[in-house]
């Protein structure tokens, strides 16, 4: 028993600290599902300085994501982060949190991000035809490459209203930053700054060109404002308008924008990517997918109003999220003592809360590794608890993103089955790699064909 009457919670002994440290660098799942698989739904592992509690109950993740919020904070993972992504959205603690919060959840609002369905389409229609070359060549394209840039772009236009792929660097610039970000996070940032290694050159280009991008696209913005009035862009330069330091005010820009476009694309590609690797493997959902969309659409445009009847999109969509979820782990840090669940969590502790072993417990998903979109039929009542699938996390930090990701993904798959028949190479299996979110390792290589006529008479 402890000072504030929690039990300690089960876990390896410190000796096993250093298999453990090599394991959190080479094997992060294998890590996180054979320690709750030992130890339970509470574990205690020390590596080092560092004490971690795994938390897999639904009740545990309720009470650290929702119910006792303010008595965390970001942690393990993110602090890090924050040396080359700055205090954006995703980051911030505090009263610069509400503030951002409050400045950008207006444009995430549901019916805002209707009015956007279009672009989405017009993206994944012209994905469509980019596919079809390859179609024709007969030659594999990874897929996921192409539509990772597609959200990227979808990104720019909804919220900022500006074509970022007029800026050539800017893939590039921002794949450097990101890959900054995991190094920090993977070396926990032990790694000084001002060592002299090249990817530090590499990651300061990379956030100076971004700099000047976001120069370049305010001056535009302020120059000619944009259609709606009211992107994300125009939002921060009114709310950064205050600020009597420019460079402050300049840093926080890059540093939100910067954020939103990487918490946006790699998790709805990621969802996207996963979803068409697991219904390569599963043909008969793949069929059903394609039917959908034919039902639905017949040869026209998709449009907003087709969202409710894409049903079964949408249970592929939840199922593909709970075995691969975009965003596998979320870590808080405990601000004062706290009890979770009967365990003592002592302040200044890392929690993790990691939904790729929540949505494999055992106890609340029958055959957890078997892809089954059934599970998701909301004509079958279900006595599943609500926190047991958190793909979008939970509490006051829910992705502001939602919607707008779910629709992007709903969109892009459907439209891509409707019209194409995308198979993986044979042999080829996707490892997943855990890093800020969870990416399929090696890409998505497919062959792309037409649906042959009858498939499509039989839809
Ligand atoms: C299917 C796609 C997506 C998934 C699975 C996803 C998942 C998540 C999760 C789990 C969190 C909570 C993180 C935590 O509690 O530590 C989060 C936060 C966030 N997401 Fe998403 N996300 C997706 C799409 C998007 C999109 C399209 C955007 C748009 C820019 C976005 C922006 C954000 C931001 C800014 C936060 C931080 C919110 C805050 O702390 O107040 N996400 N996301």
């Amino acid at each position: 028993m402890t000072a504030t009457g929690g039990r300690v919670p089960p876990g390896p002994p410190r000796r096993a600290a250093l298999g453990l440290l090599r394991k959190l660098r080479a094997d992060r799942l294998g890590l996180m599902s054979g320690a709750v698989s030992e130890y339970g739904d509470a574990v205690r592992v020390a590596i080092g300085p560092k004490k971690l509690y795994i938390f897999n109950h639904p009740d545990h993740a309720k009470h650290v994501l929702a119910d006792n919020a303010a008595n965390y904070h970001k942690g393990i993972g993110y602090t890090e982060a924050k040396r080359a992504l700055g205090d954006g959205l995703l980051t911030s603690e505090g009263a610069l949190w509400e503030e951002q919060r409050r400045t950008i959840q207006p444009v995430f609002q549901h019916k805002r991000i209707a009015a956007q369905a279009d672009v989405i389409v017009g993206e994944a229609l012209g994905l469509v035809e980019r596919l079809r070359a390859h179609q024709a060549a007969r030659r594999p394209v990874d897929v996921l490459s192409e539509i990772t840039s597609l959200t990227l772009g979808v990104l720019g236009s909804i919220l900022l209203a500006a074509d970022l792929g007029a800026f050539e660097s800017v893939g590039h610039s921002f794949e450097a930053v990101q890959d900054q970000a995991m190094f920090e996070m993977e070396t926990l940032g032990l790694v000084p700054q001002w060592l002299p290694l090249k990817r530090q050159r590499v990651f300061r280009r990379a956030r100076a060109d971004l700099d000047r991008i976001v120069d370049i696209l305010v001056v535009q913005r302020k120059a000619y404002p944009s259609e709606s009035g009211d992107d994300v862009l125009t939002r921060l330069i009114a709310s950064t308008a205050k600020e009597s330091d420019k460079a402050v005010a300049d840093r926080r820009m890059r540093d939100e924008l910067v954020t939103l476009l990487l918490a946006g694309h790699e998790t709805t590609a990621s969802t996207v990517g996963w979803t068409l690797n697991l219904v390569s493997r599963h043909p008969e959902v793949r069929d059903r997918l394609h039917e959908e969309a034919v039902a639905v659409y017949g040869d026209r445009r998709p449009t907003y109003e087709d969202l409710p009847r894409l049903r079964y999109t949408n249970m592929v969509l939840q199922e593909t999220m709970r075995l691969f979820p975009p965003v596998w782990i979320l870590t808080r840090r405990a601000v004062r003592d706290d009890v979770v669940g009967g365990y003592h969590v002592p302040a200044g502790a890392e929690v993790l809360i990691c939904p790729y072993t929540l949505h494999r417990h055992p106890r609340y998903w029958a055959d957890p590794e078997r892809f089954d979109p059934e599970r998701f039929n909301p004509d079958v009542p279900s006595s599943r608890p609500r926190y047991a699938h958190i793909p979008f996390g939970a509490g006051p930090r829910f992705c502001v993103g939602n919607h707008l990701g779910m629709m992007e993904a709903t969109f892009i798959v459907s439209t891509l089955l409707r019209d194409l028949r995308l198979e993986r190479l044979p042999g080829l299996r996707v490892k997943p790699e855990p890093m800020l979110s969870l990416r399929l390792g090696g890409g998505l290589p497919m062959t792309v064909h037409p649906w042959a006529a009858a498939d499509r008479s039989a839809a």
